[in-house]
């Protein structure tokens, strides 16, 4: 095994890009986007360092923890691990990368043990991550490694698979990711908008917000956030319901706003009962002016059948050509196996550009565990 000289060392969360020591945040932010962009073939990915700086601030909800590994000064690799401090508190998100010319060196390892320690300190038990591959998944064959629930396989010769395979990860799931061109072409979307519309009926109305939730709402709104996170399907990844009520609804919007985030959701009130039915979010970072986030959408189950998930999305898609023209893509992930929001996204016109993979560990037996 080869020895390098490379050091690995945590890297405090400073106060603002300007603080002292703010510079060890900023080059572990570049080289982040550096490897994303690598790996995505183009800057879609790019996040800017103050927006990552806002999403690593601790809050009630989360904490993170950054290591860096440095060859002298230079940045060559890095480990982010965000811990869930609410609900999910066995559970730790762990992201590696190394620098392309710093690779087969055991550096990705020895970041992730230091992570793996600090998780296990704290007591997480599961380790998960997320790791996005540009193109298609692979025909499953003896050359792929096959995810334990739903569609989908890796070529086993990724790096990223064979690193998380070799670190005792196991492949839980293959999402798809799919971008939308925009503006989305009104005359499709505004026919798809209009039939939506006629298939829901006047027992619903549509509602779209920017920026913070109306206040009649936000209980509601809360609950659908909370919903969201058990009725996606997730294979067995380990994630248990979150917690979510009018205070958090508001932390996430002001959290977005710090983090120079613009949101815009649409949402279907059922008039009978005065229940919010289902939800839709997109975010858009001006400092990333060509591509847009579609977040969460939510239909509760007893309202399904409705067109409501076209209602709303198609809804915030016109909205947001409005609001956003500079915004050139739209980016979606979904679940292989969630056949509905993979219909209706293929209607609006979404085509598959990538995937990614959600990786598991169970962090049994590690020092500081206690079992
Ligand atoms: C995945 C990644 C972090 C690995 O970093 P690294 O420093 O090269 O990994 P290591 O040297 O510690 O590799 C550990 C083991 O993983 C396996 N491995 C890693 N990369 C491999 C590759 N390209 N081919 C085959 N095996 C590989 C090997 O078993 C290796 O041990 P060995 O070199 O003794 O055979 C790096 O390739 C990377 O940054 N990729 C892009 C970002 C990414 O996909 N991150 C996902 C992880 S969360």
């Amino acid at each position: 095994m080869e020895q390098t000289a490379v050091r690995i060392g945590e890297l405090e969360v400073p106060e603002s890009l300007d603080s002292r020591g703010a510079d060890g945040f900023t080059a572990s932010a570049e080289l982040a986007n550096l490897v994303n962009g690598l790996v995505w073939g183009n800057n879609d990915l790019w996040v800017s360092p103050g927006t990552r700086l806002e999403a690593a601030r601790p809050s009630s909800y989360a904490a993170m923890r950054l290591w860096a590994a440095k060859d002298g000064e230079r940045h060559v690799g890095r480990a982010l691990l965000e811990f869930p401090l609410l609900d999910n508190r066995e559970n730790a998100f762990i992201n590696v990368m190394v620098h392309p010319e710093y690779r087969r060196q055991r550096i990705g390892t020895r970041l992730l043990h230091a992570a793996e320690e600090a998780a296990a300190a704290a007591g997480r038990q599961v380790l998960m991550s997320w790791v996005k591959q540009a193109g298609q998944p692979a025909e499953p064959s003896t050359m792929t490694v096959l995810p334990r629930s739903g569609p989908g396989a890796l070529p086993e010769e990724l790096a990223s698979v064979r690193f998380a395979l070799a670190s005792g990860f196991v492949l839980e799931q293959v999402e798809r990711i799919s971008v939308l061109q925009l503006p989305a072409d009104p005359e499709g979307t505004g026919r798809l908008l209009a039939e939506a519309q006629t298939k829901a009926g006047p027992d619903y109305r549509l509602l779209t917000w920017e920026g913070g939730c109306p206040p009649e709402h936000v209980e509601q709104y809360a609950r659908l956030r909370q919903r969201m996170s058990t009725d996606v399907p997730q294979g067995q990844l380990e994630y248990a319901e979150e917690h979510w009520d009018a205070e958090r609804v508001r932390h996430d919007e002001a959290e977005a706003r710090a983090k120079g985030g613009r949101v815009l959701v649409s949402a279907a009130l059922h008039k009978p009962t005065g229940e919010l039915a289902g939800h839709t979010i997109l975010e858009y970072y001006p400092d990333q002016p060509e591509v847009a986030y579609q977040e969460d959408t939510l239909v509760l189950q007893a309202h399904r059948g409705h067109s409501l998930g076209m209602l709303i999305k198609a809804a915030n898609l016109v909205r947001a050509s409005e609001l956003w023209p500079a915004a050139r893509r739209l980016m979606t992930w979904n679940a292989s196996e969630n056949e509905h929001m993979l219909a209706i996204n293929v209607r609006l016109g979404f085509r598959p550009v990538g995937y990614e993979a959600a990786w598991q560990k169970r962090l049994a037996g590690l020092p500081g565990q206690g079992r």
